[in-house]
């Protein structure tokens, strides 16, 4: 047993990450009294929220009619009838009141003449039902919006005294042999110390696992390490399958052109010049939603009417916008164009290529955040002292396909929601419970077994193999054969973790040992996607199946649950939460609103 010492925290609670939804259940907790940690492996201002560029989507119908009706109506619709509705229709009511509150906080956001909160169109975001045209509710600071949310929270953060552990990277869960999570087991990268956080209450917010793919938006952080955590704790991923592709990365580096550019009016055009979004989407054109813009870039491509050289890309045409609004609403992507493709916006057009940007699978919880371990007697049974927010977690919001600018809220309406939940359950007067030893030496033999990894193939290349596969295997389009293919290919790649090299043995500082731990984290989530994809025998959102093009509800309107232990992936399901949390006699949307139909633009 390798031996480790360890300072010992004690918390109310214990949140990890300190990205959007971190911070905001960090704030949340912290200002009802409980006494609260964030841990987090980078400065919380540099978390990965901090690149959200467009915008944050609530019903606030500043810039004409709106509601939360409406909202719910286009998530339930951009899920591909997926998402579960009693969380979908709690994000949709709640997020007017989490953006103000965001405003009340200090968020600087863009401002109407009349002072009002700014809000643009995004894609998949109509009125009326489906029935109207686009609605500007993706409320805005410029083109900075998760950098200015960041910040802000933060700040509040630290007026509320939480406590913050920056630069501490956790490598395991501490569970009870009956099934609790107590804690935490963390290493200090900045002096190699060991320590371990003993809490009421966990909130995995550590974000997604974009890096899984070769080229995606995501920060090289995001590698999965809640659900990497979890797999190991033998609990539960969901519906893993479902990645979503932006439709404008930048060509080449990837980086991320917000959809906002289209909500400001810029548009795809193929290598005939064509604004090809008019035939597909006759009604939202460039403002249809992302799984369905990206499929039909692909289709371009494929049918040779890509542009540039190898005729393997699309442009966004923003030239023809006014400079002041260019400068004004979309300053940051104007700057990378510049930077990442050489280009002025003001006179040309920016290549782009639909990009990896955001896992709609996690960690399975219920919409307040809190931990589901799905059993056949119980789907919704509930894992003690652990939570799940933001896009760590599956509450399920988005189904099998997110909508634009429903990720930052998301974030803020279920960390509250996680804050909220926590007050109510979290006993301030009762001590922390002793922590399993047992389940403490584990992480550390675990850690230990790694740091002296002396195998043949070092860390940076197995997880480019990763990467490729999964790029190449569980693309926008997939078919049997190349679903087949990836999990072949994807468990020979998990296997040779086992033959990993880490040359640095030290603890200080050691990013070698880290990224080898970040890549023990890709990799179960980057096989349950494949797996998941591979048995999954439909088209539904982000998972294009080229064999089976057509959504089948009668089969598979059910969430995947999918639990990894090393190489090896089980699969089951889960239902579908189909009832609303209020009724329409009580205000709610009527069932009849929201079931099942073909899902068209
Ligand atoms: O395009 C964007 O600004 C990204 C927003 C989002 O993913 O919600």
């Amino acid at each position: 047993m390798a031996a480790y010492e360890y300072e010992t925290h004690d918390y109310d609670v214990v949140v990890v990450g300190a990205g959007g939804a971190g911070l905001r259940a960090t704030l949340g907790m912290a200002e009802q009294g409980l006494r609260t940690a964030c841990v987090t492996k980078v400065f919380p201002t540099r978390s990965h929220t901090v690149a959200a560029q467009g915008g944050i989507a609530a019903s606030l119908a500043n810039m004409g009619p709106d509601n939360w009706q409406w909202h719910m109506y286009d998530t339930v619709k951009g899920s591909d009838w997926l998402g579960d509705t009693d969380a979908m229709e709690y994000l949709a009511r709640s997020a007017p009141a989490a953006v103000y509150e965001l405003e009340h906080y200090g968020v600087p956001f863009s401002r109407t003449e009349e002072g009002k909160i700014y809000q643009r169109p995004f894609g998949g975001h109509t009125t009326e039902f489906g029935e109207g045209p686009p609605v500007q509710r993706t409320c805005a600071a410029a083109d900075r919006t998760g950098h200015a949310i960041l910040h802000t929270l933060y700040g509040q953060s630290l007026k509320n005294n939480a406590e913050f552990y920056i630069e501490y990277f956790a490598i395991d869960l501490i569970m009870s042999p009956d099934g609790v999570c107590q804690g935490v087991v963390c290493w200090k990268l900045d002096d190699g110390t060991m320590h371990v956080f003993n809490a009421k209450m966990v909130v995995l917010a550590t974000g997604g696992y974009g890096r899984a793919y070769f080229s995606a938006t995501s920060a090289h952080t995001c590698t999965g390490d809640g659900g990497g955590m979890v797999a190991r704790a033998g609990l539960a991923l969901q519906d893993m399958e479902f990645v979503q592709f932006h439709p404008t990365g930048i060509y080449g580096s990837g980086c991320l052109i917000t959809e906002g550019a289209r909500g400001e009016g810029g548009y795809l055009t193929n290598k005939e010049g064509e604004r090809f979004m008019e035939r597909y989407a006759p009604n939202y054109k460039d403002l249809a939603p992302r799984d369905y813009v990206s499929r039909c870039m692909t289709m371009e491509i494929r049918e040779g009417r890509g542009v540039g050289e190898h005729g393997d890309h699309i442009h966004l045409n923003l030239s023809h916008l006014p400079k002041e609004a260019l400068a004004e609403r979309l300053p940051g992507i104007s700057e990378s164009a510049k930077i990442f493709a050489g280009v002025d916006v003001t006179k040309e057009p920016i290549p782009v290529l639909p990009t990896v940007h955001y896992n709609m699978g996690g960690i399975p919880t219920n919409y307040w955040g809190e931990v589901l371990n799905p059993t056949a007697d119980n789907p919704n049974a509930i894992v003690p002292g652990l939570m799940a927010v933001g896009e760590a977690g599956c509450a399920s919001v988005h189904g099998a396909n997110r909508l634009g600018s429903n990720s930052l809220i998301d974030l803020v309406v279920f960390g509250r929601a996680a804050a909220i939940r926590a007050g109510q359950v979290v006993d301030r007067a009762a001590s922390v419970a002793a922590f399993d030893k047992p389940s403490v030496d584990k992480a550390f033999d675990r850690f230990d077994t790694l740091r002296h990894a002396d195998g043949a193939i070092p860390t940076a290349e197995l997880r480019l193999e990763m990467q490729k596969t999964m790029q190449a295997d569980a693309a926008v389009f997939r078919t049997d054969k190349t679903l087949k293919d990836g999990v072949d290919k994807m468990t020979a790649v998990a296997g040779k973790m086992a033959d990993i090299k880490v040359t640095d043995r030290s603890l200080v500082w050691n990013s070698d040992l880290m990224e080898s731990l970040e890549l023990t984290n890709l990799m179960p989530n980057a096989l349950a996607t494949i797996v998941g994809a591979e048995a999954r025998k439909e088209s539904r959102g982000a998972h294009a199946h080229e064999d089976y093009p057509t959504r089948d509800d009668d089969n598979w309107r059910v969430h995947t649950i999918a639990h990894v232990d090393g190489v090896k992936v089980t699969l089951s399901q889960r239902p579908v939460v189909l009832d609303p949390l209020t009724s329409e006699a009580e205000g709610g949307i009527s069932l009849a609103k929201i079931a099942p139909k073909a899902r068209t633009f």
